[in-house]
């Protein structure tokens, strides 16, 4: 499924107010996971109340151990602190990651804002080299707005 045929459907799960908040969150990482070839792990990762770190949230793939990150640590702390996008074609270039599984080669992390403010993220791992484009980068900004609207 291409990219552009599957924002009518975030909207959709976003929009589903039958849901909790939590659930819909999944169905979003779900639905990238089970339609997009190159996306072997998707979730989600929120600023843990006032601390300096992020806490895993509702994701789909493999488990991490990674349920805390420290800001600044790994890709995602970095994006943390950046609030910018963080597309990783080859994680072993990489000195400031941190490994969850070994079939992983590529990362992408795109943050979540509310009101300008840096909340969260999305975090997407690919057992495929190099996989990401501007047209993902594009797309989950598009997943991130979104859900910044129900949070
Ligand atoms: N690789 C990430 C850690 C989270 S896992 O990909 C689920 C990082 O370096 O921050």
């Amino acid at each position: 499924m291409i990219l552009d045929d599957i924002r009518p459907k975030v909207t959709e799960i976003v929009s589903n107010t039958n849901e909790t908040v939590q659930k819909r969150l999944l169905f979003i990482c779900d639905l990238l996971e089970s339609n997009i070839t190159y996306y072997n792990w998707v979730g989600f990762y929120f600023k843990n109340g006032d601390k300096d770190e992020l806490k895993l949230g509702p994701y789909v793939g493999e488990p991490t151990d990674h349920t805390i990150i420290p800001f600044g640590k790994g890709i995602c702390g970095q994006v943390a602190v950046s609030n910018e996008n963080f597309v990783v074609p080859d994680v072993t270039a990489q000195d400031n990651y941190l490994a969850c599984s070994i079939n992983v080669k590529a990362e992408i992390v795109v943050p979540i804002f509310i009101q300008g403010e840096n909340i969260g993220q999305i975090d997407i791992d690919s057992s495929t080299i190099n996989p990401f484009t501007e047209t993902d980068e594009l797309f989950l900004e598009f997943v991130c707005a979104k859900v910044s609207e129900i949070l």
